[in-house]
């Protein structure tokens, strides 16, 4: 079974996070009612996983409980009219209402929101938890009518202890030099950590440097050593670099990456990171900031005295 089935939070206890959100829900339970819910975030964050404690929790069972996607090839009619079914046919066992999770809702045009708005309204025995990428894509008025909670990225003391700990359930010690490289690659997604887990714990050996490159994103310390060859003006640089590519580095995440390490200036003297800034920044792809930096860079240069 893969790790993020078998690690599947059932209950608030196995769910590693937010301390207002459980405590919310927690209250929510205790009082035997919830509002509607708005989740917010990308993929893999945990927003289905919460919509299926809850209905445990309100003792719900499968039957009191429908999951629909409400992205755009659903016309709001057959979302209205899912509703509707979901609403009229009567309640297993004595619950006290139902709970209706509606995944994208962002995905829904403007019109579809506001048709939506109004079903919210018509049956009281219903509780719709909606999931969306970003809330401004969502009406106001739909927003007014739910609890918003944000699930961006999970903290990364969060993230650290769930890797571990899961490592520690297969019976894994790992180190923590692992363990923050795998936080580290997997941007706040624990679903993500858990597929990363799933190869690292196959493999005894497996490197810092291996992790960063399964999924493409540099190493600092490559990225480091290719940073100083080159304002060492060394041939290696060029080496360096191709022996990163050769391992499948995205180029894109050296260049942020580069970017990044100029900004914080930190074993960097004045001159080595303005040329790095001010390369970047002038690069046609640049994006704002990094041109902002080159413009910061320039005339800061120009005008220090000597
Ligand atoms: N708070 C958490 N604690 C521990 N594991 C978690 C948590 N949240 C998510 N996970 C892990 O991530 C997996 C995916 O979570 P979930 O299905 O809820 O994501 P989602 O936010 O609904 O994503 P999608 O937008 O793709 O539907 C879970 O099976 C579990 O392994
Ligand atoms: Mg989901």
């Amino acid at each position: 079974m893969p790790l993020w089935r078998k690690y599947r939070p059932e209950t608030f206890d196995e769910f590693y996070g937010s301390k207002r959100l459980i405590e919310d829900c927690k209250a929510y339970i205790t009082k035997g009612d919830m509002p509607h819910l708005l989740l917010e975030g990308p993929a893999g964050r945990g927003k289905t996983v919460l919509a299926e404690i809850l209905r445990n929790e309100f003792g719900l069972g499968r039957m009191n409980y429908l999951e629909i996607n409400a992205s755009n090839d659903r016309s709001v009619k057959v979302i209205r009219g899912t509703v509707k079914n979901f609403a009229q046919t009567a309640r297993v066992g004595s619950v006290p209402f139902k709970i209706m999770l509606i995944d994208e809702a962002d995905g829904m045009g403007k019109i579809a929101q506001a048709a939506f708005k109004r079903t919210m309204e018509i049956y009281p025995h219903i509780r719709f938890i909606l999931t969306c990428n970003d809330v401004s894509k969502v009406i106001k008025p739909i927003r007014d009518r739910c609890m918003v909670y944000k699930f961006k990225t999970m903290h990364y003391t969060h993230m650290e202890r769930l890797i571990t700990d899961v490592a520690r359930k297969e019976d894994r010690t790992l180190s923590k030099e692992l363990a923050t490289a795998i936080r580290q690659v997997v941007g706040g997604s624990p679903r993500k950590a858990m597929n990363i887990l799933e190869t690292v714990l196959v493999r005894a050996d497996i490197t810092v440097a291996e992790i960063h490159q399964m999924v493409g994103t540099p190493d600092e310390e490559s990225v480091f050593a290719m940073m100083f060859s080159m304002l060492k003006g060394s041939e290696n640089a060029p080496k360096r670099m191709k022996a990163m590519m050769d391992t499948g580095t995205d180029p894109e995440k050296v260049i942020r990456m580069l970017f990044g390490l100029a900004m914080k200036g930190d074993k960097l003297d004045w001159s080595q990171r303005t040329v790095i800034l001010r390369t970047i920044g002038n690069l046609p792809g640049a994006t704002a900031e990094q041109r902002l930096a080159s413009i910061v860079m320039t005339v800061a240069t120009r005008r220090r005295k000597p």
